[in-house]
C-alpha cells in the first residue's frame, strides 16, 4: 500500500541553501545568518542579494541591487489601469493576482541563468508598485509609482501614504520585509515551485503563489489574527472573549500554531518588539498591542502543552496597523516580502534541481463498471 502524507507533512521536495528552520528550537536562518542578526544589522536590499546571490553584498554589490530595484518600479499603464478598473472593494491579493497575470502576459520570458536574478529583482520592484497601487486604488487615491531612493522600504511607504515616513517607521517596514521574505516551502512557495517545474515563467509562479498565500490558514492569518483584536475592542474584554470564543466556542486562535515550529516562532518575537516600539507613539495601536499581549498570555496557557505558540502573523498586524495600513492590506504586505522567497526558490529549483513535479493520487474508487445507457438508468 502506497503511503499518503496528508498535507505533504515531512515530505522534502527540494534541497535549499536559502532558509534553515529548526522548528523544535525556534531557529530561523537565511543563508546561515540568524534572522535576529539580519533584522538588526542589514536591510531588505541586502537580504535580496543574500537570497539571490548566496551571500551578503559588499557596498558595490548593494549599490547595484538598489539601482536595479529603483529601475524596476515602472509598470505598464495598462496594468495600472487594470488595478484601478477593479471594484474598490475587491480583495487586495486578488487585485495583485490580476496585476501579476497581466505582467506575466507582458514580461513572462523563458528561464535564463544569465538573467534570472535580474528578472527576480524586477519582479520584487514591480510587486512594490502593484501593492502600493492596490492600496491607493482601494483608498480612492491617484496612481503613484514608488520613487527611486536608497531604501526600498522608504520608497514603498512614501508612495503608499504620500508622506515622508519616520526613521522608526522605515526600520519597522524594512524589518517586516526581511521577516516575511522567506520561510522554506510553505503552501505558496510550493505552488510557485509546481508552476516553475513546468518551466512556466517567473511572473506566473508569483500568480500561483499569490493564489495559495491568500487563504486564512497561510498568509491570510495576519488579517484574521488582527480581526480578533478588533473584535475584542479593549484589553478588559480579552478574558471574556477568549473564554467564549476559544475555550467554549473551540475556534482556532489565529496567529497561533505552526506546521514546523513547535515553540515560539522567532519572527513573532521580532514583530512583537517592533509592535511595542511603534505603538508607544500611537494610542490606537497601543490598545491593540495590549490586547494582543493578553491574548498571547491566555493562548500560551491553553495551548503550550500542545506545542502551539504565537506564529509570525500574531503581532505583524499590529506593526502594519501602526504603520497606517488598513487590515485588508496585511496579506498583500506579506506577499510583497515573500516575492523574494518565491523567486529565489524557483530559481534554485529550475537552475539546480529541475524536474517536472507530478505526484500521484492513490485511486480508491470503484474498480471497473459497465456504462448503462441513460435510458436504462433508474
Ligand atoms: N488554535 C487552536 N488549536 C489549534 C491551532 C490554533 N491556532 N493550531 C493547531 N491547533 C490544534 C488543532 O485543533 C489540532 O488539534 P487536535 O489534534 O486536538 O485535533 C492540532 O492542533 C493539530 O492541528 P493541525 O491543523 O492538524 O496542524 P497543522 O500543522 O496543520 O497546523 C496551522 C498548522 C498553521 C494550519 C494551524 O496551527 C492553524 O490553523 N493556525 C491558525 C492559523 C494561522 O495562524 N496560520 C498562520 C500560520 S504561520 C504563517 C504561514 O506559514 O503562513
Amino acid at each position: 500500500m502506497s503511503q499518503i502524507s496528508r498535507g505533504l507533512e515531512n515530505v522534502y521536495i527540494k534541497t535549499t541553501s536559502l532558509t534553515y528552520i529548526d522548528g523544535e528550537n525556534g531557529i530561523l536562518r537565511y543563508g546561515g545568518y540568524d534572522i535576529d542578526d539580519l533584522v538588526d544589522h542589514t536591510t531588505f536590499e541586502e537580504v535580496v542579494y543574500l537570497m539571490l546571490y548566496g551571500d551578503l553584498p559588499n557596498k558595490i554589490q548593494l549599490q547595484r541591487i538598489r539601482v536595479l530595484l529603483n529601475e524596476g518600479y515602472e509598470i505598464p499603464q495598462q496594468v495600472i489601469d487594470m488595478i484601478y478598473g477593479l471594484p474598490r472593494d475587491s480583495d487586495a491579493v486578488g487585485m495583485m493576482e490580476t496585476a501579476f497575470s497581466a505582467l506575466s502576459s507582458i514580461y513572462g520570458s523563458p528561464w535564463n541563468k544569465v538573467t534570472n536574478r535580474e528578472t527576480a529583482i524586477k519582479v520584487i520592484a514591480r510587486a512594490s508598485t502593484v501593492v502600493t497601487n492596490v492600496l491607493r486604488a482601494k483608498e480612492g487615491k491617484k496612481p503613484r509609482i514608488p520613487e527611486p531612493s536608497d531604501s526600498f522600504a522608504r520608497s514603498f511607504l512614501e508612495a503608499s501614504f504620500n508622506r515622508t515616513p519616520s526613521t522608526e517607521e522605515v526600520k519597522a517596514m524594512d524589518a517586516s520585509l526581511i521577516l516575511y521574505a522567506d520561510h522554506e516551502v510553505p503552501a505558496s512557495t510550493t505552488a510557485a515551485l509546481v508552476t516553475s517545474s513546468t518551466l512556466s515563467d517567473m511572473y506566473s509562479c508569483v500568480v500561483a503563489a499569490l493564489a495559495a498565500l491568500k487563504g486564512p490558514l497561510h498568509g491570510g492569518a495576519a488579517e484574521e489574527a488582527f480581526k480578533q483584536f478588533l473584535e475584542i475592542g479593549s484589553p478588559e474584554n480579552t478574558d471574556q472573549w477568549f473564554q467564549k470564543k476559544i475555550v467554549e466556542g473551540k475556534a482556532r486562535l489565529m496567529g497561533f500554531g505552526h506546521r514546523v515550529y513547535k515553540t515560539y516562532d522567532p519572527r513573532a518575537k521580532l514583530f512583537k518588539r517592533f509592535a511595542k516600539q511603534l505603538s508607544e507613539r500611537n494610542q490606537e495601536a497601543k490598545k491593540y498591542f495590549e490586547i494582543a499581549q493578553k491574548v498571547e498570555e491566555l493562548g500560551i496557557q491553553m495551548f503550550s502543552q500542545k506545542h502551539i505558540f504565537p506564529n509570525t502573523d500574531f503581532y505583524s498586524g499590529v506593526v502594519f496597523y501602526a504603520l497606517g495600513f488598513p487590515v485588508y492590506m496585511f496579506t498583500s504586505l506579506f506577499a510583497l516580502s515573500r516575492t523574494l522567497g518565491w523567486t529565489a526558490h524557483v530559481i534554485e529549483y529550475v537552475e539546480e534541481q529541475h524536474r517536472l513535479i507530478r505526484p500521484r493520487a492513490l485511486y480508491v474508487g470503484p474498480i471497473r463498471r459497465e456504462v448503462i445507457p441513460i435510458e436504462l438508468r433508474g
